[in-house]
């Protein structure tokens, strides 16, 4: 089959295999170009298969020969359809782990379900007996509760007002109008549910309870912070409510993993990127595409890899933690400039579908989103037939 990228409504419908192998090896040269560093041995990252995830995954599985514990939700490829970008990582990140002799795993299907839970758990007594650390990196618009069987669907909405901005067609690289919507009540609950810290803590406490966490266990989790050019659509909107969860369970969780194993539970602000999952928050495109300019002039951009690399090394098993006053590591500090944001909200107020590609970088940023789904590689042939099911006798 020979694939060419399909988009609709903002999502690649089609993913390129040898192109998410392309996405997987850059990362891991990069680290390797950057060389190694002490960090944990036995890690378990939920949501590594992609983002931010994939990027810490690659981080401490390359940079500080880490056997890598993985929990995503992938679809497999079937007949035409290719599967997600996700399954193709997946299946690359094994191949370059087992060439370079590192222990891996993946676990494909619910995060939430007790069920997975269980597996993962059996498989940690069975080959580790305990971990340092767990990376929770989950991002998903729904979860089932495990106790009561409700699922709850999440919303990306703002709190007291609607919110005026554009979205971007990938597609046709323009901006289009878009309203942020006002979230009720029930619309704020929801999405603290499904983003929030609960999960993360149940995941933490099924691990204690089985004794599988080493001393000086760590665990940690991602959150945006961003600027007042953001505040509406994101850190003030339903989203932020639920980071905001996210961090007072991490408040909770250190308190007891200090005390029971010298252990740290820690948040972490990553800055704004492209991935599956943030190309869906309204407006934030547009205030990514502005940032990609303004940061790559100032050569202060980075992407996923550098983010988490630079995370763990120089902070998390590092001597240059840079930690604001509540506490969080913040590798977002080149996004949070001040001079930068103040370009960026200059730039967030005139723009239009006439200086789109003079005042951002929608160009890059439409790369990044291609890329994520293995397309726009210089080295990957596009005319070449991709037999999937070959690629797909992986085992996992
Ligand atoms: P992503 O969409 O690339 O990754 C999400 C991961 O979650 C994937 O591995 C996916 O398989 C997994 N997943 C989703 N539902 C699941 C389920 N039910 N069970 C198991 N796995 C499931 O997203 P991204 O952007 O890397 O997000 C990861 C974290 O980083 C999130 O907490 C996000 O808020 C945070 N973050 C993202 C930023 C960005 O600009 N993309 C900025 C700052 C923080
Ligand atoms: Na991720």
């Amino acid at each position: 089959m020979i694939i060419k990228p399909a988009i609709k409504n903002n999502i690649c419908v089609r993913v390129h295999p040898i192109g998410c192998r392309e996405n997987v090896k850059r990362q891991i040269d990069y680290v390797k170009t950057k060389g190694s560093f002490k960090g944990p041995k036995n890690v378990l990252i939920i949501g590594g298969s992609s983002g931010y995830g994939l990027a810490s995954r690659v981080t401490l599985g390359f940079g500080c020969n880490a056997n890598t514990i993985n929990v995503s939700f992938e679809i497999e490829p079937k007949r035409n359809k290719t599967g997600t970008a996700g399954w193709w990582n997946n299946i690359y990140f094994q191949q370059f782990a087992k060439e370079e002799g590192l222990k891996y795993k993946d676990f494909i299907g619910d995060a939430f379900s007790f069920e997975m839970k269980q597996q993962v758990i059996d498989y940690i007594k069975r080959e580790y007996g305990k971990i340092d650390l767990l990376v929770y990196s989950l991002a998903s618009n729904r979860r089932t509760d495990p106790v009561t069987g409700e699922t709850y669907i999440s919303s990306l909405k703002s709190i007291g007002k609607t919110v005026d901005g554009y979205s971007i067609d990938i597609n046709k690289e323009c901006l289009k109008y878009e309203k942020m919507e006002e979230a009720t009540p029930e619309e704020i609950q929801n999405t603290i549910k499904v983003m929030g810290g609960e999960d993360w803590d149940l995941w933490v406490e099924a691990l204690m309870k089985e004794d599988l966490l080493e001393e000086g266990f760590k665990t940690v989790s991602y959150t945006y912070l961003g600027s007042p050019a953001t505040y509406d659509i994101y850190h003030e909107g339903t989203i932020g409510k639920a980071k905001n969860h996210l961090e007072e369970t991490a408040r909770a969780l250190n308190t007891t993993l200090k005390e029971k194993y010298n252990g740290q539970a820690l948040i972490s602000a990553s800055k704004a990127i492209v991935t599956k999952a943030s190309i869906y928050i309204p407006i934030f495109p547009v205030y990514g595409a502005i940032l990609y300019k303004l940061m790559k002039e100032a050569g202060t951009h980075e992407g996923e890899i550098e983010q988490k690399y630079r995370l763990f090394k120089d902070m998390v098993y590092g001597e240059e933690p840079i930690i604001d006053e509540v506490g969080r590591y913040r590798p977002d500090n080149l996004e949070q400039d001040e001079a930068l944001q103040e370009k960026v909200k200059e730039i967030l107020n005139k723009i239009d579908n006439d200086n789109l590609h003079e005042l951002s970088d929608i160009k890059g940023f439409v790369d990044d989103f291609m890329k994520i789904n293995g397309f726009n590689f210089d080295t990957v042939d596009y005319e070449q037939d991709v037999d999937m099911e070959t690629l797909n006798e992986v085992e996992l």
